[in-house]
């Protein structure tokens, strides 16, 4: 089994991020990932059986897009956004091998992600799932099939939506003809 789990966060407006602390992030929760990935699952293939938890994050389905207590995200989220569509579809391309990939998104969860100078800087009322409650969904889901795991998500049929919505909308958008609005 591979855990891809090393991560940061970098919450603030994108122009006062250091695109030099931008791009390790990148480095870590995309590169890495990825690397990590590729040389892990040719003896995960051969054996016939293995697995890979990418843990993402809830944010990489973006939550609200200006939502007053979600903080500024947009690197952070999109190396996210990777992790899931890369899990996804690498789960899709392995099955048959024996070999399951998961992409783990938990909300917040209780660790020193949220500490500044070694203090957690967590709002009050918000609402933190320990981390032995994450790493329980996610031993779980593996053998029940979730290749997205929520470790919060109480109706699962929530997931099979955006799934559904995420294909329609690819499908729609791929006419040949410009949409009447652009002409
Ligand atoms: N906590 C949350 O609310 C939450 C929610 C959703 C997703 N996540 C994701 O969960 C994963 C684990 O985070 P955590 O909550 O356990 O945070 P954490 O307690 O801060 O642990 C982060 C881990 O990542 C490693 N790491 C950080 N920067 C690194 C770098 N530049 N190179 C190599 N390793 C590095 C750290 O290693 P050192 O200890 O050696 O620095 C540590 O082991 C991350 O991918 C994070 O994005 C966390």
């Amino acid at each position: 089994m591979l855990v891809n789990n090393a991560g940061f966060q970098t919450y603030m407006p994108f122009v006062d991020l250091s695109i030099d602390r931008a791009g390790e992030e990148i480095a870590v929760q995309v590169t890495a990932v990825m690397r990590l990935s590729h040389a892990a699952l040719p003896a995960m293939i051969a054996r016939g059986e293995g697995a890979i938890i990418n843990v993402s994050s809830m944010l990489s389905f973006r939550g609200s897009l200006n939502h007053p207590f979600l903080p500024k995200r947009s690197v952070y989220a999109a190396t996210k956004a990777f992790v899931t569509t890369f899990s996804e579809l690498l789960a899709a391309e392995l099955q048959g091998t024996g070999v399951r990939v998961q992409a783990l998104c938990p909300a917040v969860v209780r660790t020193e992600f949220h500490d500044i100078d070694g203090k957690p800087v967590l709002r009050p009322n918000v609402l933190v799932m320990e981390p032995a409650d994450v790493v329980k969904a996610s031993l779980a889901g593996p053998w029940q099939g979730d290749t997205i795991c929520i470790s919060a998500l109480e109706e699962r049929e929530r997931l099979s939506a955006v799934t559904d919505a995420s294909r329609a909308l690819f499908d729609a958008g791929r006419g040949a003809e410009l949409a009447s609005r652009y002409r």
